[in-house]
């Protein structure tokens, strides 16, 4: 449907309504230690063979290198915002401690080519790359994070607060804590339900406490975190389906965004979460309320919930998307592609009463592209996006307080685990040679902005 006859422009969405790309450091940046920079647990995973190509992101993009081209191709597409992450190891080597000037310098560079440009960098503090050296001492599982995460946020904020003025506190807490705690998936590659609880919790503190700090260090600033978040249904009306469906719900959107609103851990619907409670020490409620200026929502697919006894904590599965009904297009991350579920997502975060704003902060697929004499061609994608802005479009109808989107992502880069194969770019990279070539969508998105 759609692609070059989108029936709405720009200013449907409203005058101030801000458009922009997002990334992430380590799956952008490479120069994994260069100028002092200190590993991270995405380093140390990917050099132990963990990744499905053999991979890392020692150079990924080589944006490290690359940012003024990167930012004068954003600028010449019309582009904004950037969404960008900080790598704690490049500015803290050791996690804490003394600051590395040259890390410190790099960001500010990033930030000046910005604003020369005339685009407002988004800072995300925490995009999944945890300094190695923290991991070491238990990483999120050691309630010395609190501290740690406490200096570190202090420090970028103070140091940058003056010319960046959109700030991200974590980038999805669910995905690491799940994946790199519970599931060992990511890094750090730890597995057992009292490690993600514990890295739950401290995560749960430093969300709230990192998002005062940051409020109190920048002025005139706004202040928000981003969730991933889906749209959960059961797979048949069966009582014990629906309360699987709750359970999964309650694990994939309610268990950080709720006790930052002062509701406490949604164990209501999943019993086994009251596991948490022997990680909470007095005061800790606390600083886990904390009342954000703006959540950034970031959505990909729904899921289809059905209960199962013997998988632990959730006892409960998720229908594996190439068995949904109705032969759904799966995208290469081989997710089902279902915008109307995005809707009823925006509707449900958009009516909790405490939500000021809502960015969503991510939004995109990954397909395989057609690459034809210097043009690449990705309609599956410039259609995916532009059926989910069709949603965002509704929800805006219905005065929720949408007020932003960035696309998943700028340019291709290091999935994760999944490596360089799934590319979920606008802007293709050649990683043999870094090359960046504007796809379909990407031009797409240009003319789009540009009207
Ligand atoms: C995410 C991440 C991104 C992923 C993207 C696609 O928050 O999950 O921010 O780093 O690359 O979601 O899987």
């Amino acid at each position: 449907m759609f692609s070059n006859d989108f029936p709405l422009i720009r200013t449907d969405f409203g005058h101030d309504f801000e458009w922009g790309v997002a990334t992430a450091a380590y799956q952008i940046e490479g120069g994994y230690k260069e100028d002092g920079k200190g590993l991270s647990i995405w380093d140390t995973f990917s050099h132990t063979k963990k990744i499905k190509d053999g991979s890392n992101g020692d150079i990924a993009c080589d944006f490290y290198h690359r940012y003024r081209e990167d930012i004068a191709l954003m600028y010449k597409m019309h582009i904004p915002n950037f969404r960008f992450s900080l790598s704690w190891s490049r500015i803290f080597p050791e996690g804490t401690g003394s600051p590395n000037q040259k890390g410190v310098d790099f960001y500010k560079r990033v930030i000046e080519a910005c604003h020369e440009k005339g685009i407002a960098p988004w800072v995300t503090l925490y995009h999944w790359d945890l300094p190695q050296k923290l991991q070491d001492k238990g990483g999120w599982t050691n309630r010395n994070i609190i501290n740690w995460f406490a200096d570190y946020v202090d420090f970028c904020t103070r140091t940058f607060g003056d010319s960046v003025k959109k700030w991200m506190i974590l980038n999805e807490p669910l995905a690491y804590t799940a994946l790199g705690y519970m599931l060992g998936l990511h890094a750090p590659g730890k597995r057992g339900g009292k490690k993600f609880l514990k890295a739950a919790h401290h995560t749960t503190v430093c969300q709230g406490m990192g998002g005062k700090i940051a409020k109190g260090n920048v002025k005139n600033g706004e202040i928000g975190t981003t969730f991933s978040t889906t749209h959960v249904i059961p797979k048949n009306q069966k009582r014990k389906n629906i309360k699987a469906a709750g359970r999964i719900d309650a694990f994939l959107n309610r268990l950080y965004i709720e006790p930052m609103m002062g509701m406490g851990y949604p164990t209501d619907a999943w019993p086994w979460l009251k596991n948490i409670e022997k990680y909470i020490h007095s005061g800790d409620e606390e600083l886990m309320t904390w009342d954000a200026d703006f959540i950034g929502l970031q959505y990909y697919k729904r899921e289809i919930a059905k209960k199962l006894f013997i998988l632990p904590f959730l006892k409960a599965f998720i229908v594996p998307d190439k068995k949904r009904e109705g032969d759904p297009l799966l995208t290469e991350m081989g997710w089902e592609v279902h915008p109307e579920s995005f809707l009823k997502v925006l509707q449900r975060f958009g009516k909790y009463p405490k939500i000021k704003k809502i960015y969503v902060t991510e939004n995109g697929a990954a397909f395989p592209d057609k690459v034809v004499n210097n043009r690449v061609h990705d309609t599956l994608r410039t259609e995916y996006i532009q059926n989910h802005l069709m949603q965002v479009y509704k929800a805006k109808q219905e005065k929720l307080p949408i007020k932003g989107y960035f696309i998943w992502t700028f340019m291709d880069n290091f999935e994760w685990r999944e490596g360089y194969h799934p590319r979920f770019g606008i802007v293709h990279v050649d990683f043999k040679n870094q090359t960046r070539t504007l796809k379909d969508s990407g031009r797409w998105f240009q003319n789009f902005l540009e009207n």
